[in-house]
């Protein structure tokens, strides 16, 4: 049976990608080129370095290393002061309920997010007591579809992979989850995460009931 719920975090707990969006955006501007939030969607899931060098592409330009990283915390600097104003009104519909249904009913809660900015999020939310591993951007080193942040996270509630479901917003996430021998969830839509057990609009349509459903697939 399921004993484990591994989340993501943006995307699936709180609407960051339009904070992240207006920061690249930013950036963009800056180097002289327009980006849209359908260019946006190719960033979610997508570690911070990653995303510059797709934003990069985008614009055409290729710069060295020291540069890019100096960009990179250009751009983290205006996220983040975004994120600092944050508060619990911005957790996703349906999320909180699930994660209380989730400990109410005896399952592990543990986050898998590639964000180093995590701790700052969970704790302007409100959501870090409900977690019982958090592992984000600063304690892996290889980012999604690599499994890591979810074998990580199981191995720290002491449960086995075939005994988690993850809940994911990017097509690399699934894939992590799926590499990781994992159940998946995926909150959005389902022509982009077909690959996952279930797909959701929201966590306002997940129930633990549900969830062991989907561990006799
Ligand atoms: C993911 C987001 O959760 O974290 C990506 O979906 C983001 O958009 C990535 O780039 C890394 O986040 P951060 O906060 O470390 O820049
Ligand atoms: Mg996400």
């Amino acid at each position: 049976s399921i004993k484990a719920c591994l989340f993501d975090l943006d995307g699936v707990l709180v609407d960051t990608a339009k904070y992240h969006y207006l920061a690249w955006k930013r950036l963009a501007e800056e180097l002289g080129f327009e980006f849209s939030e359908h260019d946006n969607e190719r960033l979610k899931g997508v570690s911070r370095m990653a995303s510059l060098d797709i934003l990069l592409s985008i614009g055409g330009i290729d710069l060295d290393k020291a540069t890019k990283l100096e960009l990179a915390e250009r751009k983290n600097n205006w996220y983040f002061e975004m994120i600092t104003k944050m508060d619990d009104s911005e957790i996703l519909p349906g999320a909180l309920d699930f994660l209380k249904d989730c400990r109410e009913n005896g399952l592990k809660v543990a986050l898998g997010s590639a964000s180093k900015n995590a701790m700052t999020i969970l704790n302007n939310t409100g959501l870090t007591p409900y977690f019982d591993a958090i592992i984000d951007g600063t304690r892996t080193t290889s980012a999604k579809p690599d499994p890591e942040v979810f074998t990580l996270g199981a191995s720290e509630l002491g449960v086995l992979p075939e005994q988690c479901v993850v809940f994911e917003d990017a097509e690399a996430g699934i894939e992590a989850a799926q590499r990781a021998g994992m159940r998946s969830v995926g909150i959005g839509s389902p022509i982009s995460l077909g690959k996952a057990n279930l797909v959701v609009a929201s966590l306002g349509e997940m129930t633990v009931t549900r969830l062991q459903e989907i561990a006799s697939v």
